[in-house]
């Protein structure tokens, strides 16, 4: 059963009827532009078909109750006092509502929430957890959807009040995501471009099945570097800098610093020219890019590790491949590759031979759709 109908079931189980609001509020994966979103840059993520999923009614106080299917527990918050508790998914409902709060009256709801977004992997489990109840208060609260609006939201409770120093990237994209396009996203003004992705390819997720949070230090570390890079060169961010600019300056800087600015800089024109060549249509080199990306991020950046880079090897390896790279925050989770279509199934299979065999881990691979972003579903 699809944990769309599991979400739906528990719910008519637990209510007696069928639930008035069915929302959705998809995953991510980023196909080029990594750690750019904080440096006021670009993105090129695409919302998948793996998401968090809420059905729910509303309710007359001022409370929302939750069960969640995949901690299985329920869960009361009081809308007039929100408290931090302990770390835990009730947390992120709870600051997204905090946040939302700030500027609206809420009205509380009763449901279910599940997902299918594979936890720790890089995907944006939380993100689509945040736009899923941002979407439930919107209907609640009969608000139109506004994509950055609630997608900064988003983002504060969890840089405030889950404490967790994240860009925009994963909610924007879990906001305002487009079936069959990716979004070119300005993370300074949150414009966004729909790009479509070319013909006959698909997007393959390979899942190393190594882990690492991003609550740890080393994205913090990455920050405070970038943010010196930019105070070097007398900048508001790095997306401020183009790369003749760098290099005319780039000796006087710690060799360290240089090459965390390097891959910035050089990651925001790879990500402009990879929506331009998708765009056209021109597969091969969008693929060249993400390669180039995924040695940008090994080399100067620093945010891969051996299980990531074996996984990305073996990919372009593929004679269906066009291009692979690791993806997200980086130190553990999924590489993307993109792949002709026709050769998807044989491509996911053998590189997850290959990679069982150099590491002896179990990879999840994903041939996945891009999807809307969070939406209510009707017509159920
Ligand atoms: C994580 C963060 C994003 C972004 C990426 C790196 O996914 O949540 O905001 O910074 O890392 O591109």
């Amino acid at each position: 059963m699809s944990i769309e109908d599991r979400v739906v079931q528990r719910f008519e189980e637990t209510f007696g009827e069928a639930p008035p609001y069915l929302l959705r509020a998809p995953g991510r994966v980023n196909l080029i532009g990594e750690h750019t979103d904080y440096n006021d840059g670009f993105v090129l993520p695409m919302a998948i078909n793996r998401a968090a999923w809420i059905a729910m009614r509303p309710r007359r106080d001022r409370r929302v109750i939750l069960h969640s299917l995949d901690f299985d527990d329920t869960a009361t918050i009081d809308l007039e006092n929100l408290q931090y508790e302990q770390p835990g998914w009730i947390e992120y409902v709870k600051g997204v509502a905090h946040i939302l709060a700030e500027d609206r009256e809420l009205i509380g709801w009763e449901g279910v929430v599940g997902g299918d977004v594979p936890i720790g992997a890089g995907l944006s489990s939380s993100a689509a957890i945040e736009m899923a109840v941002a979407r439930a208060f919107a209907a609640t609260g009969n608000w139109p959807w506004d994509a950055g609006r609630m997608a900064r939201a988003g983002q504060r409770a969890e840089n405030e009040w889950v404490g967790i120093n994240c860009g925009i990237m994963d909610q924007m994209i879990s906001a305002a995501g487009r079936r069959d396009h990716a979004l070119l996203i300005d993370c300074r003004s949150l414009d966004t471009q729909l790009v479509p992705l070319p013909p006959d390819t698909v997007v393959v997720i390979l899942d190393t099945a190594t882990r690492r949070g991003l609550v740890d230090s080393a994205y913090n570390e990455r920050r405070a570097q970038c943010r010196a890079a930019a105070d070097f060169f007398g900048v508001p961010a790095l997306r401020d800098v183009d790369m003749a600019g760098f290099t005319a300056r780039m000796n006087e800087l710690d060799p360290l610093t240089q090459r965390r600015a390097r891959h910035v800089i050089s990651e925001n024109e790879r990500t402009l020219a990879a929506a331009a060549a998708m765009t056209r249509g021109d597969a091969a080199e969008m693929g060249r890019l993400m390669n180039a990306s995924h040695v940008s991020m090994r080399d100067d950046f620093e945010i891969s590790r051996a299980e990531l880079d074996t996984m990305v090897a073996l990919a372009q390896a593929e004679p269906d491949c066009y291009g692979a790279r690791m993806t997200g925050g980086g130190f553990g989770g999924a590489a993307v590759a993109l792949v002709r279509a026709a050769g998807a199934d044989s491509f996911s299979r053998s590189v997850a031979a290959g990679y069982r065999q150099a590491t002896g881990l179990e990879p999840q691979l994903y041939i996945c759709t891009a999807t809307d972003g969070a939406s209510v579903i009707t017509g159920r």
